[in-house]
């Protein structure tokens, strides 16, 4: 009802109108014939009444097209007035205006609203192109600090900011540290650190909270002196977090249009910020997942730089264990080498003696002997018993003579020098006492025996050091043997072979061969016998020093010494020789 009258209210001004113009047109023309036709007795006829009549008509009918046009334009006054009423700003009525008026008035204010809404609109797209651009650069980036500054330029594009930056919140620290800063001079540098408390976006970091603020001096929040350079006293300070942890601050002011930040910045600002917030966290763990990588392999390089160390102090200890180990063994050879001379030397005197005494009477003898001989004929009963003894007085004359040069322990003297030679030197000191141990001897040196490089005198020593333990060794398995069969009667047998040639395997080598039938090298002992004062004769027999020294005079001669074999049946010595430049 209220309604009804509302309606019938507004549409008045028309209605009378209407009114006024029917008035007008149709019952003020209609009076005024009635009162002409009575005054003068005006008759008319059938056909005139007939066209008044249709006259009457028409103009009843324009009314009525008249009436409708203007309910129309009421129907859209209506209409218009409610659309600009759900605005909230509907144009005020003013008396005495009528609908028409009104209708331009509501429509010029329509057309206002398209305006706004237009550029609204426009606004809104620029937004969601700004927002569709920081997304695509989160989905590129990997870099924070890059992401962060693209932020800064879309939010300050979106809000007409002129002045922004963002600081980051270091963890467990009192500062910023400003990442991205633009729109104003002389502010704080990028990579600087500000301290977080007393600042404008203390607030942000104490509450978590976006800080808008229209008015800096008269906010409770802030409430201090707002500082001209920027601008207007209005701002925006915004938290961006990552999986709820804070991370940094967005601030926005000095805004282009009316200086002041509303809700709808805020919120844009927050959706940017949420729409970016996965990159930010792709981000932060691409980043800890590099400083991982990196610190790995930092330490893989300090533990390969330890590792090398180690491995260089291993090697030089073992070079410096070695060094030792070779030191021990020339301090072992030398000690051996000097008692063996010292040894040597007193028998060497010995026998330079003992040759020196038994020369002369020698000398007589043989004298003696060849007068003798000389009237001898071979006839005679005593010609063969003068033969024999001119016969061995020659061969003790030998070894005589061979014993003066042996004692002599003369210094080295490398030579090119026939093994053959040196092997029959040797067994005219020996063979004597070979033959009273019936050990049977037997000698293969190769006609085509190339010469070595040596000292005669240290090869004799070693030849005889071999023969010597050949003979003990065979001596000694007779011994057993014979307790074993516990018959005195029986002779020792053994044999001796020496052999010496070529080297099958290498040209410019010579072979030596030293083999026995005596007992054995037992394992046990194997890898000591070249040790020095290792022996296992008796005290007084052996000093353990003999196949050392041979060891030490072959190492000399840049040879080798070896066991080749051994057993229940036996033992071979090999001793290698380069053989002298001249017989190669
Ligand atoms: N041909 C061999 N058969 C069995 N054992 C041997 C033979 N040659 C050496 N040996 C063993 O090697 C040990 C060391 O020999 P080496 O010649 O160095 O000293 P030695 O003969 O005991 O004493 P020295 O040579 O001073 O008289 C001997 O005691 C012996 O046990
Ligand atoms: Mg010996």
């Amino acid at each position: 009802m209220t309604n009804r009258n509302h309606m019938k209210k507004e549409g008045s001004g028309l209605r009378n109108t209407l009114l006024i113009v029917t008035a007008l047109v149709f019952i003020i023309p209609f009076l005024i014939f009635t009162y002409i036709f009575y005054r003068h007795e005006i008759a008319l006829d059938f056909i005139q009444m007939m066209m008044v009549a249709f006259i009457l008509v028409l103009i009843l009918a324009g009314l009525m097209i008249l009436r409708q046009l203007f309910e129309k334009i009421l129907t859209m006054v209506r209409l218009m007035k409610k659309v600009v009423a759900e605005d909230g700003e509907a144009v005020p009525a003013k008396r005495g205006v009528d609908e028409v008026q009104y209708l331009t008035e509501t429509f010029e204010a329509l057309m206002g609203k398209l305006e706004n809404t237009t550029s609204d609109l426009g606004h809104k797209v620029f937004e969601l192109l700004a927002l569709k651009e920081l997304i695509e650069i989160a989905s590129k980036t990997l870099d924070f600090d890059e992401l962060l500054s693209a932020l800064l330029e879309k939010s300050m594009a979106v809000t007409s900011a002129q002045i922004g930056s963002i600081f980051k919140v270091a963890p467990n620290d009192k500062r910023f540290q400003v990442v991205a800063t633009k729109g104003l001079r002389g502010g704080p540098e990028k990579y600087s650190f500000l301290n977080i408390d007393g600042s404008i976006s203390q607030h942000v970091v104490d509450h978590h909270q976006p800080l808008l603020v229209k008015d800096i001096e008269a906010d409770s929040r802030t409430q201090r002196p707002n500082d001209p350079k920027y601008g207007s006293p209005s701002f925006l300070s915004m938290p961006i977090f990552v999986k709820d942890e804070l991370i940094a601050v967005l601030n926005l002011s000095r805004k282009g249009e009316n200086g002041i930040f509303d809700l709808s910045d805020e919120q844009i600002i927050s959706i940017m910020i949420g729409e970016i917030g996965f990159a930010l966290e792709n981000i932060r763990l691409y980043s800890k997942l590099r400083e991982h990588l990196e610190r790995l392999q930092e330490r893989t390089v300090a533990l390969e730089d330890a590792n090398g160390r180690l491995s260089n102090e291993i090697d030089q200890r073992l070079s410096a264990e070695a060094a030792l180990n070779n030191a021990l063994e020339e301090l072992k050879q030398t000690q051996a080498q000097l008692v063996q001379s010292a040894k040597l030397s007193s028998i060497g005197e010995l026998a330079a003696g003992v040759a020196h005494e038994l020369n002369q009477p020698l000398m007589v003898i043989r004298g003696h002997a060849q007068m003798l001989f000389k009237k001898r004929r071979p006839e005679d009963e005593d010609y063969d018993e003068l033969e024999m003894i001119l016969r061995n007085t020659k061969r003790l004359m030998k070894i005589i003579s061979h014993l003066r040069i042996f004692s002599r322990q003369s210094g080295t003297e490398f030579i090119p020098l026939d093994l053959g030679t040196t092997i029959e030197d040797c067994f005219l000191m020996i063979e004597e006492q070979l033959r009273l141990g019936e050990i049977q001897v037997e000698k293969k040196v190769s006609e085509d025996l190339p010469k070595v490089w040596g000292d005669p005198n240290q090869l004799e020593q070693v030849l005889l050091n071999l023969i010597t333990n050949a003979k003990d060794a065979i001596e000694q398995k007779a011994g057993r043997e014979k307790k074993e069969i516990s018959d005195e009667s029986e002779p020792i047998k053994g044999k001796l072979t020496i052999e010496a040639h070529r080297d099958p395997d290498a040209h410019n080598l010579v072979e030596l061969l030293v083999s026995d039938t005596g007992s054995g090298i037992p394992k046990e002992i194997a890898d000591k016998i070249f040790d020095p004062f290792f022996t296992t004769k008796d005290v007084g027999k052996g000093t353990g020093l003999g196949l050392s020294i041979s060891y030490g005079i072959i190492k000399d001669h840049k040879g080798e010494i070896a066991v080749s074999s051994t057993g229940p049946h036996g033992t071979t010595f090999r001793v290698k020789l380069p053989t002298s430049a001249e017989s190669s």
